[in-house]
């Protein structure tokens, strides 16, 4: 029988700046083909964690493996070799060129015949169901359409895994919905995604697994369907320890102020 292996898989990864710990052994695996949401209160690190898959951020300690092969990836260009693409939440493309000439950027030979790389390109859109004009100025296209064109530069580029930070923070709802049923397409065609969202509705409606952090620590891994807005809001802010905390903090507070006033009767 042949073993199958994760397609990523971070072993106590940890990140520290100036020596102070942001991230804190966290172990994160994504299955090939698998929509894995990564979730967190603000500040939780979850772009930190995302960032070090593809070496945009460099952890202070982690073990790598991509398909049980150890692995280190040292920047984003080199995880594309292996397949690896990501789309961060403030855009890589280049907003002085087209559409057409962002899909194909390491391929500047073709920019000669621009007529033909439009049309490659438009092909290539429309084949994604895409609706963008592969003449267009990328600096003149909506955060929808940016997202698109870096979707489709992925895909073109083979990428089997997709990351994507916070890509629904400049959607409209309908936006939204759209890059969700374009992720799940993705998904039919064997692509993994990994995405990290602040908003706890939408991690339940599309992923298979979702990992949830707090304070840079691993709360839980576990199969979406397990999960609702509700038990993910307990995990990302520990609420039932704190609403303890507030309980006991009221407590005091009451008994101050029983005592203030005990006192103020008393004297007057
Ligand atoms: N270069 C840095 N130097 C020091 N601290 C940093 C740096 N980058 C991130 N952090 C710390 O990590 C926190 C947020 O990390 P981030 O991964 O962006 O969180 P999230 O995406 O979950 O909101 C910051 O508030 C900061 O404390
Ligand atoms: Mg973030």
């Amino acid at each position: 029988m042949t073993k199958t292996y994760a397609l990523i898989e971070m072993i106590g990864v940890t990140k520290e700046y100036f020596g102070v710990p942001a991230i804190k052994q966290v172990d994160f695996n994504v299955e090939a083909g698998e929509i894995h949401a990564l979730v967190g209160e603000n500040g939780a690190r979850i772009s930190t964690l995302t960032k070090i898959i593809p070496g945009a951020a460099t952890p202070t300690r982690r073990v790598m493996r991509i398909k049980g092969r150890e692995e280190t990836l040292r920047n984003p260009s080199e995880a594309l070799r292996d397949g690896i693409a990501m789309v961060f939440q403030e855009t890589s493309l280049v907003p002085s060129m087209t559409v057409a000439q962002n899909l194909y950027l390491g391929h500047e030979r073709l920019f000669n015949r621009l007529r033909g790389l439009n049309i490659a390109a438009q092909q290539f859109l429309q084949s994604l169901n895409f609706n963008v004009d592969p003449a267009a100025t990328v600096a003149n296209l909506g955060a929808a359409q940016k997202q698109m064109v870096e979707i489709a530069r992925a895909v073109l580029q083979k990428a089997g895994l997709i990351i994507f930070d916070e890509p629904t923070a400049d959607l409209t709802p309908e936006e939204k919905r759209y890059f969700f049923a374009r992720v799940q397409r993705l998904k039919v065609s064997g692509v993994a995604i990994v995405f990290t969202s602040h908003a706890v509705e939408e991690a339940p409606e599309i992923a298979d697994r979702i990992t949830i952090l707090r304070d840079g620590e691993l709360v839980v891994t576990d199969r979406a369907a397990k999960c609702d807005g509700d038990s993910i809001i307990r995990a990302m802010v520990d609420r039932t320890l704190s609403g303890e905390l507030y309980a006991r903090r009221d407590r005091k507070v009451r008994d101050a102020i029983d005592k203030m006033l005990s006192v103020r009767f008393e004297t007057s």
